[in-house]
């Protein structure tokens, strides 16, 4: 069973509007959280709301971790009011890493809105024990949307922009930015998103032939692969059923293990 670990607010701040970044002081997290894996924060303490929310590791620095969200309910209205200084229940790491594959050249990133969350911990993890940087497709229904630009430029990424809009970047939809960029044999992509981005992203790689490991959300509530809350139409059969939990066989999976057709 994953701790639940009382960690202290050290920063909380809007990054645009609606999106927060909080960051908070926890050797044990920062400690044995990989990039890619995520946590269940209690937004508040008491039995409102009553399930924790998923939040994936923005950022692991070496006695804190960062987390980046998007206000899309009451869970997260109420997390965004913490202030320095007080504290917050977390429960984790849970679920898999992005693998870290050596013999990978080329390392693309897709992100889709919010769905860059987990990729400034990929990118570190890349450059650290990898020795590669990574590229980056940032995608956003518009500007204001497109999220930690200036993190992947400090890290020495390429950061390719897109948005639905055309407000900054060029006007399309990341599968097609990934296409133009001709990723060949030896690139891997790895797409976070709407399920719709995702699927485009999957359908792309495919067509171009290329691994493409997909990191997917879904409501959960016991994070931990009990309640079955969490599952998602897979291609392959796991004890009679055609089903993987996003909680404790993912979040990151291969594209090809995920039945598309069925979102
Ligand atoms: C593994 C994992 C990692 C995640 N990492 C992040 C992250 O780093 N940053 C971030 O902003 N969000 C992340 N999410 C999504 C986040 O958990 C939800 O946005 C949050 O739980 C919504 O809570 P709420 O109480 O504000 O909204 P609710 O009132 O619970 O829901 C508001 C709306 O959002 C939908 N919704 C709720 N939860 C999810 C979900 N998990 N996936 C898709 N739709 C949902 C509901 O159906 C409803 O329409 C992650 C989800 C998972 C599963
Ligand atoms: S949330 Fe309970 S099995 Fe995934």
């Amino acid at each position: 069973m994953p701790g639940i670990v009382t960690c202290e607010v050290k920063m909380h701040q809007e990054v645009s509007p609606g999106h927060y970044r909080l960051v908070v002081h926890s050797p044990q997290l920062a400690g044995e959280a990989q990039a890619g894996q995520f946590c269940m924060l209690e937004v508040q303490a008491g039995l409102f709301p009553f399930l924790r929310r998923p939040m994936c590791f923005e950022r692991i620095f070496k006695d804190s971790v960062s987390i980046l969200y998007k206000i899309e309910g009451e869970g997260t209205r109420l997390l965004s009011r913490l202030t320095q200084g007080q504290t917050i229940s977390i429960q984790g790491p849970l679920g898999k890493p992005w693998p870290l594959d050596e013999s990978i050249e080329r390392h693309i990133f897709v992100a889709g809105g919010i769905g860059v969350a987990p990729f400034p911990a990929l990118a570190e993890a890349m450059i650290a024990k990898l020795g590669k940087t990574p590229e980056v497709i940032l995608a956003a229904r518009t500007e204001s949307m497109l999220l930690c630009e200036e993190e992947f430029h400090q890290m020495g990424c390429k950061v390719h922009l897109a948005t639905d809009d055309g407000s900054a970047g060029e006007k399309a939809f990341a599968s097609e930015v990934l296409t133009r960029l001709n990723p060949g044999t030896g690139t891997m992509v790895h797409c976070c998103g709407p399920m719709v981005m995702m699927k485009a992203t999957h359908v792309a790689c495919e067509a171009l032939g290329i691994p493409c490991m997909t990191s997917l959300e879904a409501e959960m509530a016991c994070g931990d692969g009990v309640c079955l809350g969490c599952v998602v139409e897979s291609t392959i059969e796991i004890e009679a059923e055609r089903m993987v939990r996003v909680c404790y066989d993912g979040p990151v999976f291969e594209s090809t293990l995920i039945n598309w057709a069925a979102y």
